[in-house]
């Protein structure tokens, strides 16, 4: 079976390359390096020891994908191709809409042109509104309060849609909490540009001394010790669920979603004191004012992966900050160093 990965070279993209090729998919990236770095490819070509075909490509080119998929017979798509910075996502929304959405509708107007009938589509905990009680299920509300949570959430109802109207075709939304660690090797891992606006990237960071100091955004929520409390997964694990969900689309019709989540919170604090405890090293820290927009708590309930696509989270939290900081520490620069 082969696969077309979008966005092959990011984070998740390049730790689901490896998953997909271990699993024996063979795989065609697509990515125009928006947001990575070539060496990411390179990379998960050494690891995996086999080559592959990648296209350094815009989705916004609907003319070079067409040439991609014209060059290959894919039986399904992996879509991770997107902007997904949300703070950049206020400032500059019409480039997010066009990005997202367009490169969405793109992909799938090829799919019709060449009998493409699998999609498996990153999707967010993002979707859901704040109104949720604890654990999030795919049953809860869903509203947005940025621009790109909307992406997320309109490119679900797009693909959805898209797939009601065809026969045979499917697709699986695949809605990530918050993904951490990196492959086991070093080699690969997350490499955000500029400042991070994640927690574990500046944890990373503020550890090895690239940043002074992490400032813990609100220790003043109404949470066991004031900070905010996320559901932290392994992205080898929600490599892994890729793979199962590619197997379900195979098996079934219509859109399904998905929470890809370890089913327990983490707060700040806590997490700063394992990062501490793992890897021998201070986080200089400093508590500041509230993000705007932050939830205070948020994680999954996995049941209906765990039911339906057998897939459950295996990593341990420790395992996964062991994991970030060797990448940290090997590629201090990340990929440009
Ligand atoms: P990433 O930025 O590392 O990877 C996205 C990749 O897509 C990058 O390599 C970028 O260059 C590429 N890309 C973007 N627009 C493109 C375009 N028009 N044409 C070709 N390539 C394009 O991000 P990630 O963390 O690996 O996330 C992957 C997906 O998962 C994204 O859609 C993101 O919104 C979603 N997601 C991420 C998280 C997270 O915390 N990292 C959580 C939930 C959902
Ligand atoms: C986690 C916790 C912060 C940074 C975001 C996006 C979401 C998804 C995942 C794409 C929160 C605290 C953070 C810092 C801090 N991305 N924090 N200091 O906010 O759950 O989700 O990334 O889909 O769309 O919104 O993750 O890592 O930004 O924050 O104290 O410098 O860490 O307040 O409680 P979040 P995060």
């Amino acid at each position: 079976m082969k696969v077309l990965v979008t966005g092959g070279a990011g984070y998740i993209g390049s730790h689901t390359c490896i998953e997909l090729i271990k699993n024996g998919y063979e795989i065609v990236v697509v990515d125009n390096f928006v947001n990575s770095h070539p060496k990411a490819v390179e990379r998960v070509k050494k690891i995996t020891g086999v080559d592959f075909p990648f296209y350094d490509m815009d989705l916004l080119d609907a003319p070079a994908l067409d040439n991609v998929c014209k060059a290959h017979k894919i039986d399904c798509i992996v879509h991770f191709a997107g902007l997904k910075a949300v703070g950049e996502s206020v400032a500059k929304p019409l480039e997010y809409y066009e990005n997202n959405l367009c490169s969405t509708m793109n992909l799938l107007k090829t799919m019709a042109d060449y009998d493409i009938r699998h999609m498996v589509f990153s999707s967010s905990a993002t979707v859901y509104s704040g109104d949720n009680p604890m654990p999030l299920t795919e049953d809860s509300n869903r509203g947005c309060i940025n621009p790109y949570g909307w992406t997320k959430y309109m490119c679900e109802q797009i693909i959805s849609d898209w797939v009601a109207a065809k026969e045979n075709a499917s697709a699986v939304l695949l809605r990530y909490f918050n993904p951490i660690g990196a492959h086991e090797s070093g080699l690969i891992g997350d490499d955000p540009a500029g400042i991070p606006n994640n927690l574990l990237p500046y944890i990373t960071q503020a550890a090895a001394g690239k940043l002074p100091e992490l400032p813990v955004t609100g220790a003043d929520y109404d949470t066991p010790d004031g900070t905010g409390i996320r559901d932290y997964l392994h992205v080898t694990d929600l490599a892994a669920g890729h793979v199962a969900a590619i197997k379900f689309a195979e098996k079934n019709k219509n859109a399904h979603a998905f929470n890809l989540g370890t089913g327990k919170g983490v707060s700040v604090f806590e997490m700063i004191h394992a990062f501490e405890k793992v890897n021998g090293v201070k986080v200089p820290y400093r508590v500041v004012d509230r993000r705007p927009g932050d939830q205070p708590v948020s994680f999954a309930d996995p049941s209906k992966a765990t039911k339906l696509l057998n897939w459950q989270t295996e990593k341990s939290l420790e395992e996964a900050l062991g994991d970030m900081w060797r990448w940290q520490t090997n590629n201090p620069n990340g990929y440009t160093g």
